[in-house]
């Protein structure tokens, strides 16, 4: 979907960005920005700075910033059109869609809801009769399945109503549909069909599940533009409400036991889709709580899936709870079984995933060895946890646990995360070794100055910057990408809209040190076209062999350096 450049500068004009963002993050005044506490990180003391006047924010703590698009990008988890569109509605501005393209996304949303309306009508069909009893079966009542718009996709769906109503291109890329012998065809046969939503509600896929034996037990949506399992839980629509109110997420494998546990008035539950909980989701879910309850199958797969995410969680800051269902059990089985007074029980074993996983490391452990190798892999997690009180506690808890002294487990983590940083550094100096391990300011500062002054002046400046005179790779990326706008006339501030880019560039943007732009823009310009010389200079003297070759350069090298200072004299 394009939405038209002049849109977009309309409704970044339009946005209040201290309004957009007060309303999720309580900001206060400091001087002629605003401060509050980072949403995109854990912190105690505001270092999230919002400045109005520039349309622009930018988090000193961890490194986040940008527009007001890529704040609802990043903080309401939507792609950059679904930014756009929530932005307009707010601030009034319509938008006309460039027709096309976004008449096919339109076609994407609606052949989806079409699909649902006509699966709930197979599935309460004579075709339907199969897996609506098997769903009854299984005590999922008429007004349970229609909240879900659970429906049905008998063997054989006559494709030709859709094709006739819409584009191939919109059938194939909906991922619904298939190219087959006989031409489209839907790509769920024989299947009870659960629609997938975004945060906002929206339908962007569907899962099915076989009523047979069939394999696999599931069909999802292929990935698309709007669909990433990575990104997207199920039941999040509905759960971010009731995750604010009731201030814990429940985190269960299925989708079957998100609709039980929400019919038992746990709407704060949601599924991923089948994978592994991601760094994404642990993401999502901590915009609205940072309390997460994890639902386990209580066999030996739960406890392996439980251990396997606490990498994940402590490296995403967040320490999760974990419950275990009675073996042979999971979430639907179990309240079916024992009612909302014996689930309220049960998640009242919760224990902490952190001491669950020594827990279990202690009990398999054979003998002395098997427990301190099992040991170190828990200390090396021990060691990133960020809150020193969390990690005083658990250094505490493990050093009973595993019957240690707990000073020598202090020193010895001490000791570690001292190696780990300094490995990390020779490694990073090891990166940096062409680069001489230097952040280049004026290129950051180029760039900054760029984007942010008219177009004519901003593409006088490019001329003979060539992307390769960059030494930083990240900064080079950008220039190149400036630059392609820059030279087709296209809207720079769809570019500052990127999330990466907004963030690699917005603390030099909101800094108050650089207000005169055009003389950020030549001193940063002529630093960089120094460096490039310099860099070939050094280049040449190292290859050459000949020692009066290498002097004549060097003496040629000393003089270029006078003339680039001559040149960035200020008063040059
Ligand atoms: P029921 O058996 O109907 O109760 O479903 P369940 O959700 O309890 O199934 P299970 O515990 O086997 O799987 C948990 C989740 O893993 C499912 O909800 C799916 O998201 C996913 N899953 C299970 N089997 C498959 C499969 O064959 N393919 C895919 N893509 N996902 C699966
Ligand atoms: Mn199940």
């Amino acid at each position: 979907m394009r939405i038209p450049d002049t849109k977009i500068d309309e409704i970044l004009e339009q946005t209040d960005i201290y309004q957009l963002i007060d309303e999720v993050v309580p900001l206060k005044k400091a001087g002629n920005s605003y401060k509050g506490l980072c949403p995109f990180h854990t912190e105690k003391t505001p270092s999230f700075n919002v400045h109005p006047d520039k349309g622009y924010f930018h988090c000193f703590g961890c490194g986040e910033g940008g527009n007001s698009i890529s704040f609802a990008m990043k903080y309401h988890n939507l792609s950059f059109p679904d930014a756009i569109i929530m932005l307009a509605e707010r601030c009034g501005v319509t938008i006309e869609y460039d027709q096309n393209v976004s008449q096919d996304a339109k076609d994407i949303v609606a052949l989806h809801e079409e699909l649902i309306l006509d699966s709930r009508k197979y599935l309460y069909s004579r075709e339907g009769k199969k897996a609506l009893d098997y769903l009854y079966e299984r005590d999922f009542s008429d007004s349970l399945l229609e909240e879900f718009q659970v429906g049905y996709f008998p063997p054989r769906v006559d494709p030709d109503k859709y094709v006739r109503k819409y584009d191939k291109s919109v059938l194939l890329n909906s991922g619904l549909f298939k190219e087959g012998q006989y031409g489209l065809r839907l790509m769920f046969y024989d299947r009870v069909m659960i629609p997938v939503k975004g945060v906002t509600g929206k339908t962007i896929a569907f899962s099915g599940r076989t009523i047979t034996d069939q394999q696999p037990k599931y069909i999802n949506s292929p990935e698309t533009e709007v669909f990433k399992k990575r990104r997207v839980l199920f039941n999040m629509d509905k759960a971010k409400g009731a995750l604010r109110k009731m201030e814990y997420a429940l985190v269960v494998e299925g989708y079957f036991d998100v609709m039980r546990l929400h019919e038992n008035g746990y709407s704060n539950c949601v599924a991923s889709m089948g994978t592994a909980l991601t760094k994404e989701h642990i993401e999502i879910l901590r915009r609205y709580t940072g309390d997460i309850y994890m639902l386990f199958d209580g066999d030996q797969a739960g406890y392996n899936s439980a251990l396997k995410s606490l990498a994940t969680f402590v490296e995403s800051d967040t320490y999760p709870s974990v419950v275990f269902l009675p073996d042979g059990e999971d979430p639907d089985s179990f309240l079916s079984k024992h009612g909302k007074d014996g689930f309220d029980d049960l998640i009242g074993s919760k224990k902490d995933l952190f001491l669950f996983a020594a827990e279990v490391v202690i009990k398999k452990s054979k003998d002395f060895n098997a427990k301190l190798r099992g040991l170190d892999r828990i200390k090396e997690l021990l060691m990133i946890i960020k809150s020193p009180y969390r990690k005083d506690y658990y250094a505490q808890k493990l050093a009973v646990m595993f019957q240690i002294d707990e000073n020598t487990l202090r020193k010895d983590i001490d000791i570690s995360a001292a190696k780990t940083r300094l490995r990390r550094t020779g490694e990073s100096l090891e990166q940096n070794r062409d680069r001489r391990g230097v952040t280049y300011f004026c290129e950051r500062d180029f760039l900054a100055a760029l984007v942010q002054l008219p177009e004519d002046v901003s593409l006088m400046m490019t001329e003979k910057i060539l992307p390769e005179f960059f030494n930083d790779k990240k900064m080079s990326d950008i220039y190149k990408k400036v630059l392609d706008v820059l030279q087709n006339g296209d809207n720079i501030n769809v570019l500052l809209s990127t999330p990466d880019i907004a963030k690699e560039l917005s603390p030099v943007i909101i800094s108050d040190l650089n207000s005169d732009l055009y003389r950020m823009a030549s001193a940063s310009r002529e630093k960089i076209l120094a460096n490039s010389v310099k860099d070939t200079m050094n280049r040449k003297i190292k290859d050459s062999a000949d020692m009066d070759e290498k002097r004549r350069l060097l003496i040629e090298k000393f003089n270029a350096k006078k003339q680039t200072q001559v040149k960035t004299d200020p008063e040059d």
